[in-house]
């Protein structure tokens, strides 16, 4: 694949946190969430799935039984589902959501979304509609794949229906039943749709993110590595454990 890159865009570095541990990082994201319900009247969150969201969610869980936390006022959206899973589906990321999350806190059924292989364009509506995602929550593929934005996405990308690539669903296999036959397409927020989020916050955690991070905030901008286009956004922070961190030239 040849890469396109444009020079005449400004770039951003994010702010980098190196935190001393997975579970100090974990519970940074949890608390800069809590942070954001706690201080706007109308939250809306972009969310995502993957193993590294489960202990941030567990946190939040935990907030909300303390009662420090109400999703009472939020919405949010998903980045991202499987293609041809019903949503009942336990490998399904409505099901890793409920399971996860919004079976235990006071959100509302109505109020979480995730996009739908029918309607992509609707989902782009209801964001507008909800005026718009405030914090953003993303994951990094280890090919650099910010929600299933894959290797190749472009920068003008909205919510559509993608290919997956075989090292993403090999990566993913662990979430399916064995034997089970994977989904060889997904929904995906796009770029574009992405970029828009008021202010972003990616975790990775482990030295299987080190390569995806050092290219998403040291190399060009560009599709070969789409976690690279969020040097394009002016608000991002990246909070990693030092195993992610250990192949970028330099942290906050
Ligand atoms: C998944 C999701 C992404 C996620 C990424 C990393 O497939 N589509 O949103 O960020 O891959 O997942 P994990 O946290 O399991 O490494």
């Amino acid at each position: 694949m040849s890469e396109r890159i444009d020079t005449s865009v400004a770039t951003h570095r994010p702010r980098i946190l190196v935190m001393p541990d997975a579970p100090l990082a974990d519970a940074h994201v949890a608390e800069r969430i809590a942070a954001y319900l706690a201080r706007e009247s109308r939250p809306v969150l972009g969310l995502a799935t993957g193993r590294t969201m489960v202990p941030v969610y567990a946190a939040l869980r935990e907030r909300f039984v303390q009662g420090r936390l109400s999703f009472a006022e939020a919405e949010s959206f998903n980045l991202d589902e499987y293609c041809g899973l019903l949503a009942e589906d336990p490998s399904s990321f409505a099901s890793y959501m409920r399971r996860h999350l919004f079976d235990h806190v006071d959100m509302a059924p109505g109020r979480y979304h995730l996009p739908d292989p029918q309607a992509p364009d609707a989902f782009e509506a209801q964001i507008a509609r909800a005026g718009g995602i405030g914090l953003q929550l993303l994951g990094i593929g280890r090919n650099g794949h910010i929600g299933f934005n894959e290797p190749g996405a472009a920068r003008d990308s909205r919510t559509r229906i993608v290919r997956l690539e075989e090292s993403t669903r090999r990566a993913n296999a662990g979430d399916f039943p064995q034997g089970a036959v994977l989904p060889t397409h997904a929904v995906t927020m796009g770029i574009s749709t992405i970029l828009e989020a008021r202010s972003i916050v990616l975790l990775a955690i482990g030295a299987g993110k080190a390569d995806s991070l050092a290219r998403a905030f040291d190399g060009p901008v560009g599709p070969a590595c789409p976690a690279s286009f969020l040097q394009l956004h002016g608000d991002v922070t990246v909070v990693c454990d030092a195993a992610a961190a250990s192949r970028l030239e330099e942290t906050t």
